[in-house]
């Protein structure tokens, strides 16, 4: 704890006891306020002032050691989704990152890093800037003398006011795999409303998608750069209620936007090369 401490910034960063006694970090600007824990380097809110909070974070979720924290921003590296004998989604979100860097920009934007401690090949860093948006960054850097072949996502999760209302725009045209079918189809919708299980893993778009809620009186754009791969992803009924740390009513207040670089989008760096997966969540109010 004291050493975390030198990274405090009065009255823009303070080194806090989280939700479970767990080490967090909290955050605040001229604009917003921000919550990111050591555990998986776990962004756990993100919200402007005067406005509903951006993210969504269930209220049965873990955070204990070892588990993932449901909800927020779930960093997922090495692999996406489930891998026989190994955890869903990989280990980044269950380590304890280090923090390594905290500085107040000149803007009045606040910009915390964050290491992956060694687990294997490639070097892995965090950057998350809190401000008038949450830009968070994610770089990984083949150190090693072979080639590295990984996959990336900002899992992030929204806060919305109805799942039935939402609209997501920006994937019209992109080809998907729908993991809810398991059929390889391409989107022909202009967006994209919800009435069931929706879990789909959108293939070489660098689009911008945009969550219009009517009821939040709001519309989230999720901008990206370096990420060729988006996963839209609401549980629905039964889903949730196989999920423990997910609350039975909860999807109908919350849908994953997730950036980066999964499937046939998966990098492979050669030794020295780095490749950064860039996220902007912004909002805007619908008039
Ligand atoms: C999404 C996947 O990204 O994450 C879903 O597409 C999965 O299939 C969801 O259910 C949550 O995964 P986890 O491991 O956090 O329960």
């Amino acid at each position: 704890m004291n050493t975390l401490n030198s990274y405090e910034i009065p009255g823009h960063v303070s080194i806090i006891e989280g939700q479970g006694g767990l080490c967090a970090i909290r955050i605040e600007t001229e604009w917003s306020s921000a919550e990111v824990y050591l555990l998986g380097a776990h962004v756990t809110r993100f919200g402007k002032k005067g406005e509903a909070p951006l993210l969504f974070m269930s209220g049965l979720s873990d955070f204990q050691a070892g588990k993932p924290i449901r909800g927020g921003v779930p960093v997922i590296y090495p692999w996406f989704g489930p891998r026989e004998g190994l955890p869903s989604h990989g280990f980044a979100r269950l380590a304890e990152w280090d923090l390594t860097e905290s500085t107040l920009l000149p803007d009045g934007a606040v910009r915390l890093v964050f290491k992956l401690p060694p687990n294997g090949p490639g070097e892995v860093v965090f950057a998350v800037t809190v401000g008038r948006t949450l830009v968070i960054e994610l770089v990984v850097t083949n150190d090693g003398a072979e080639d590295l072949a990984f996959e990336t996502c900002l899992h992030t999760y929204f806060n919305i006011g109805d799942i039935h209302r939402i609209e997501v725009s920006g994937l019209h045209g992109v080809r998907y795999i729908d993991k809810v079918s398991g059929e390889q189809l391409c989107d022909s919708h202009d967006v994209i409303r919800f009435s069931g299980e929706v879990d789909r893993v959108y293939q070489d778009t660098d689009a911008t998608v945009e969550i219009r809620d009517p009821a939040l009186k709001r519309a989230i754009l999720v901008r990206k750069n370096g990420s060729h791969s988006t996963i839209v992803w609401n549980p629905w009924i039964e889903k949730s209620k196989r999920m423990p740390d997910f609350g039975d009513e909860e999807y109908l207040k919350m849908v994953c936007v997730e950036s980066g670089n999964v499937g046939d989008n998966a990098p492979t760096l050669t030794p020295g090369d780095q490749s950064t997966l860039r996220v902007e969540l912004d909002s805007v109010a619908l008039g």
